[in-house]
């Protein structure tokens, strides 16, 4: 089969490989129809994923059917139609007893990383019962594939641990396509205000168009004043950091109201400052949380109900052949606009 593959630090190809073949009885192979790339699969090319070693194919997204079941398999069988989780969950250990399948003791985020991913043209998918849901009947297929990993980490991390209320005030730090997944599902909470912050003007324009209710260039130093501003020194409810720099939650730190919440999804690679000189009598909240993709089920509802369209998030697609573009494509986002490609397999 074809399949693309990570070589080491800034190389990358389109291989044969062997298909996969089931080696635990609660295993499932599934013929992949889509998938997408992450912004975490440009970090594992760069080097930044030491858990991803070099001969691994990527990719944590997709959807796809059923190609065959171990024998422990009772939920799916041959032809049914799939979304593969990001997050692989053996649905007994103490972690996934309490709903945190994002650090299952055997699984967690191991797709794509720790064993071979999505984007190729079959994949063995481990905990099959736990870590698949059936497409109902229908169903958009293209708007599921985003329900893999980005609508459930910016809802779960953003959303919720962000504590988005009916009048709130949300600031949302970085437009990519975690932020704008931020943006999409903080709606189903009519927060007053969403406000989103990005350098990219592209990206907030998009923002614009998905229901932010005013967008911020931060790239003058001045988003902070201009948020002040904007809540009469009140500052935001919730401040959700959508980018994973230092410089991005410290501008959280700044401008979350008493009360509130700062509501970190970024991947972060160094260490930040956290300024309790200034925040220690304000009564704030800050969470973190790996996506553990528990809101997959009701997103999948919400999606079919036509309550939000993640769909829009595509801007680009591609056959599994084109892979190498479809990266390069993706990985010039300010150039080329791309929010998420679609990799048809
Ligand atoms: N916690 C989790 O489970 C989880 C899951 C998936 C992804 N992530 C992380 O979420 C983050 C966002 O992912 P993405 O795919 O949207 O990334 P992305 O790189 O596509 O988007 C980041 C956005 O931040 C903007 N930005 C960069 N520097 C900025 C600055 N100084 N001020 C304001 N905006 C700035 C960029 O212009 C870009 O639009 C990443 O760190 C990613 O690794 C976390
Ligand atoms: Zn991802
Ligand atoms: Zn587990």
């Amino acid at each position: 089969m074809k399949a693309f593959v990570y070589l080491g630090v800034g190389r990358k190809a389109l291989e044969e490989r062997p298909k996969p073949e089931i080696t635990t009885p609660t295993d499932a192979i599934i013929k992949v129809t889509r998938t997408t790339i992450c912004g975490t699969d440009l970090h594992i090319l760069k080097g930044d994923v030491p858990t991803c070693q070099p001969g691994r194919i990527l990719g944590h997204e997709g959807v796809g059917v059923v190609e065959s079941v171990g024998s422990a398999v009772t939920s799916f069988k041959t032809g049914d139609r799939v979304l593969i989780s990001c997050i692989s969950s053996c649905g007994k250990c103490e972690y996934c007893r309490k709903l945190m399948f994002s650090h299952c003791t055997t699984g967690g985020w191991i797709l794509g990383n720790q064993i071979d991913g999505t984007q190729a043209e079959f994949v063995r998918i481990p905990y099959a019962d736990t870590s698949l849901y059936p497409i109902p009947k229908g169903a958009d297929e293209e708007a599921l594939v985003m329900l893999s990993d980005i609508l459930p980490t910016g809802f779960e991390c953003g959303v919720l641990n962000g504590k988005v209320q009916p009048g709130s005030i949300v600031a949302i730090v970085g437009s990519g396509p975690i932020g704008l997944a931020a943006l999409l599902t903080a709606q189903f909470y009519s927060p007053a205000e969403i406000i989103m912050i990005d350098l990219d003007d592209n990206r907030l324009e998009v923002a614009g168009g998905f229901g932010a209710t005013s967008t911020i260039n931060s790239a003058d130093g001045k988003a902070v004043e201009t948020i002040m501003r904007m809540t009469g020194g009140r500052g935001v409810d919730t401040a959700i950091e959508a980018v994973g720099i230092p410089a991005t939650f410290e501008l959280c730190e700044k401008i979350v109201a008493p009360g509130g919440v700062i509501a970190n999804i970024g991947v972060h690679g160094t260490k930040v400052a956290l300024h309790l000189e200034l925040l220690w009598d304000r009564n704030i909240t800050i969470t973190t949380r790996l996506v553990d993709t528990v809101s997959t089920p009701m997103l999948m509802n919400s999606v079919r109900a036509q309550r939000i369209d993640p769909k829009l998030l595509i801007t680009h697609r591609f056959k599994l052949d084109h892979i190498l573009e479809a990266y390069e494509t993706f990985g010039q986002a300010a150039k080329t606009r791309a929010l998420k490609m679609l990799i048809e397999v």
